[in-house]
């Protein structure tokens, strides 16, 4: 491992171990599990588009900014803001919105244990031969009697906050880096299987319209501030995780050309997702906008019908499994960073991070029983209905990570000096650099502050 001698944070052994890792952070249930049922509750193409466009726009531009920002500060992510503000003459409260990401990273811990566990329990189900003899019914019944069971639930999402503790308390190189060189690219393999079989077996003509000719008459505040704040959340970005891991970026390698492909690798991996499911969605009639359950439902169908589909269904579930693992590693990794900093070992760091998410937890498990009728926040307009579950997700999405994403412009944009800044990135201005800079200082700002007025209004 090469230490940098003024840096006190381990470093990954090469820029392609950062790729691979940082792809693993990205790759997960945001895009296998998350952005079909968003896609499907919000009609489709035309918040496939504005995905696509703020994927471009903002949210890689962010992207960049955090490793710009973790790489410089070489810290936990308030410590790292913390150090560049003081750099610069400005306060060092400037850590307090990177300890409000460390918090935020719990909460969507506290939802993606839930539903990485439900990966768990498939991998078991498949594991016992079970999906070949799935039907629509069937199907929908196994998840629905999940859904229900506290315990399955409990079990599940505890086992997944474990694994997730032991492979943070391992340590970055050991833990991290053997994970995610093994496992990504096998997901990817598996998916391009599972869209090959989709198309050719379900309706992908269908799928294929619902997906890509967007009408934009359908198009709604709600919606667009759906699509931005899910390009955000499918980067991992807005909440400092995305600065964990350009700390551990050795200096020298391209933060431009490393951004690009994780960027790259994660909307293929979205985008062949939704190829996967909406042919099955379409074929079988089911609702596209099922909501939550939508993958887990659609995929065991096209499972129970492939040839070798208990075998392929049980692989897909655990390699389903291992990316949800190495993107939760990136939601304990700074907090643990963070608590080490002020002398707290590791294994102590990360056990009070996995005890927080699993507390929170119970929120979202309840939310699919025994309190799904309940909507703390229901008295707000536009809350009605919604259960914690619904206000995490949606509050994540819709306010804190365009809310991180606003700050994180701001100070990469406007407080870090230009110089610094582009002796970070290895340029001495050039068109891609004019464009992140323009989209740092002008059009984050400016969506998230029209998003946030529209849907106001
Ligand atoms: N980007 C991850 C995914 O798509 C989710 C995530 C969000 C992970 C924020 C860490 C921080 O699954
Ligand atoms: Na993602």
């Amino acid at each position: 491992m090469a230490h940098a001698a003024s840096s006190k944070s381990p470093q990954f052994s090469s820029r392609f171990a950062f790729i691979f890792a940082a792809v693993g952070a990205a790759v997960g249930l945001g895009n296998v599990w998350k952005f079909p049922y968003a896609a499907g509750e919000n009609g489709g193409a035309a918040f496939v588009a504005v995905y696509l466009i703020g994927l471009v726009l903002v949210a890689a531009p962010i992207f960049v900014a955090e490793v710009v920002i973790g790489r410089r500060g070489a810290a936990s992510p308030p410590e790292a803001l913390r150090r560049q503000a003081v750099e610069h003459g400005k306060s060092k409260g400037w850590r307090i919105p990177g300890l409000f990401g460390l918090l935020a990273g719990l909460f969507v811990m506290s939802f993606y244990s839930v539903i990485a566990g439900w990966t768990l329990d498939y991998i078991s189900f498949g594991a016992r031969g079970m999906f070949s003899s799935f039907t629509a019914e069937t199907a929908s019944q196994h998840f629905d009697d999940l859904k229900a069971s506290v315990p399955r639930l409990l079990f599940w999402q505890g086992l997944f906050i474990l694994a997730t503790l032991g492979i943070v308390a391992m340590g970055v190189k050991k833990g991290i880096e053997r994970a995610v060189t093994v496992m990504t690219p096998a997901l990817g393999v598996l998916l391009i299987l599972l869209v090959i079989y989709a198309l050719a077996t379900g309706d992908a003509g269908r799928a294929i319209e619902y997906l890509f000719r967007p009408d934009f008459s359908k198009l709604t505040p709600d919606m667009a501030l759906a699509a931005v704040g899910q390009a955000f959340f499918t980067l991992s970005v807005g909440i400092g995780g995305v600065m964990m891991y350009g700390a551990y970026l050795p200096k020298g390698a391209s933060i431009f050309r490393a951004s690009g492909m994780v960027v790259a690798a994660d909307t293929a991996v979205a985008l062949l997702a939704g190829l996967a499911v909406f042919p099955i969605v379409f074929a079988n009639g089911l609702d596209p906008s099922g909501g939550p359950g939508l993958v887990f439902v659609t995929l065991p169908l096209a499972f129970s019908t492939m040839p070798g589909g208990d075998i392929l269904g049980t692989l897909f579930f655990f390699f389903l499994f291992i990316a949800a693992l190495t993107s939760a590693i990136a939601l304990y990794e700074p907090v643990a960073a963070w608590l080490a900093e002020r002398g707290i070992s590791r294994i102590k760091g990360t056990v009070i991070a996995a005890f927080g998410s699993w507390l929170l937890g119970l929120l979202n498990i309840f939310s699919f029983n025994l309190w799904k009728d309940f909507s703390p926040l229901g008295f707000l307009p536009g809350l009605e209905g919604m259960t914690f579950f619904g206000l995490i997700t949606n509050g994540l999405d819709k306010l804190i990570l365009p809310i991180g994403a606003l700050i994180i412009s701001w100070f990469a944009g406007r407080l870090l000096a230009r110089k610094a800044v582009m002796a970070e990135l290895g340029v001495e201005g050039g068109l891609l650099f004019r464009f992140w800079i323009f989209s740092l200082r002008w059009i984050t700002p400016v969506a998230v502050a029209i998003l946030f007025l529209v849907n106001l209004i």
